[in-house]
């Protein structure tokens, strides 16, 4: 049985995310249970609805229960208002009542926008994550954190909202492109890097045949990342604390994401991924952990084909001074003061704000920048 559940025990906000492969045929008898009536609406994406949405009807079908569903178009620009109010529109015209249930059915930017549009539809309905990509499976579904970008930043507008059941079908991750999935794993490592240095040697050993398809390797580290995130969240499911642990990569991320206009030149994940080398970098440069710990993360990143450098990013990036500037536009800044993320050792990351200027310059100019 290749089937694994995470409970995430959030008092009365507790669910549980379920992983394995082929969940979208059973998506009726999953989520029947929470229904006070056999119908859903289900937002999600124009790729996702071409490749599995007839897997989900069918699957919703096979225990009586009827779907609408509204696709809306791929990629980072639907996360704003316009395709929101479409959306929260839309599920007012399907008369989505309080007690009904909306079902996100996509990757990153449809689970966030379809959790916030439940979040405020009629002051709250619950909702179902079915993610579609790595990312989404690994990260996103899970820990309630709902929204939308603005034009000031991304994510700046959005409500904590947990999900009622999140539905991780590591089958459908077969019809992602090589390049998404990888980006998706630059999060799986995060969680090795952050907490679990087990979990890091594990990866190194299996990383290879996951990417290949492994499908049992795949359902491994789909659970073992959700584990780590869900008892980051019910330590600090508002973000207090601890749980901008799970930022590990990201300060730099935001930065050369923001540097890229945040188009293809960079995907998340491999924003994280580089993130992460160079928060060991700027962790061993502060004596925090040892010069072995950054050159072993840049090695496994290496070993996946991912990127690892600030010159894998194709075209001109600004000079250290303007990125450092762009990392003072982070979410994570408290009283102007930057906050990092840095570790210890693969496993051991900590949050700190005590990190001079200089330092980071430093490792962004060695880094070419
Ligand atoms: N993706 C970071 C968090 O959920 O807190």
């Amino acid at each position: 049985m290749m089937e694994r559940k995470v409970h995430v025990p959030l008092d009365s906000r507790a669910y549980d995310v379920v992983i394995g492969p082929g969940l979208l045929e059973q998506a009726g008898k999953r989520i029947a249970p929470l229904l006070k009536r056999p119908r859903v609406a289900v937002l999600t994406d124009e790729t996702v609805a071409a490749h599995h949405l007839d897997a989900l009807r069918a699957g919703l079908a096979s225990d009586g229960i009827e779907m609408s569903a509204l696709a809306l178009p791929p990629g980072e620009a639907t996360k704003g208002w316009p395709q929101f109010s479409r959306a929260v529109e839309w599920l007012l015209d399907q008369k989505v009542e309080r007690g009904d249930v909306v079902v996100a059915f996509g990757g990153g930017v449809i689970g966030d926008l379809a959790g916030f549009a439940a979040a405020v539809l009629r002051r709250g309905v619950r909702f179902v994550q079915i993610p579609t990509s790595l990312l989404a499976q690994v990260d996103s579904s899970v820990g309630g954190k709902t929204g939308i970008n603005a034009p000031q930043g991304k994510n700046l507008i959005g409500a904590f909202h947990q999900p009622s059941l999140v539905l991780a079908d590591t089958a459908v991750l077969g019809t992602l492109e090589a390049r998404d999935f990888l980006s998706g794993y630059g999060e799986v490592v995060k969680y090795g890097l952050l907490g679990d240095a087990e979990f890091f040697a594990w990866l190194e050993d299996n990383g290879p045949a996951l990417a290949a398809g492994d499908m049992a390797a795949r359902v491994e580290a789909v659970a073992r990342s959700v584990q780590m995130k869900a008892a980051i969240v019910v330590r600090d499911e508002t973000e207090q604390g601890d749980r901008a642990l799970l930022n590990l990569g990201h300060t730099f991320c935001h930065a050369l994401e923001a540097a890229t206009g945040y188009s293809d030149r960079l995907l998340h994940g491999e924003g994280v991924a580089i993130g992460c080398a160079l928060a060991f970098e700027l962790s061993a440069r502060l004596g925090l952990c040892s010069q072995e710990d950054p050159s072993r993360v840049r090695a496994h990143l290496k070993a996946m084909g991912m990127k690892t450098d600030l010159a894998d990013i194709p075209g001109e990036l600004p000079n250290a001074e303007a990125l450092l500037e762009l990392m003072g536009q982070d979410k994570k800044v408290v009283e102007g003061q930057l906050r990092f993320i840095l570790a210890r050792g693969i496993g051991e990351a900590l949050v700190t704000g005590d990190v001079p200027p200089e330092a980071v310059l430093d490792v962004l100019r060695d880094a070419g920048a």
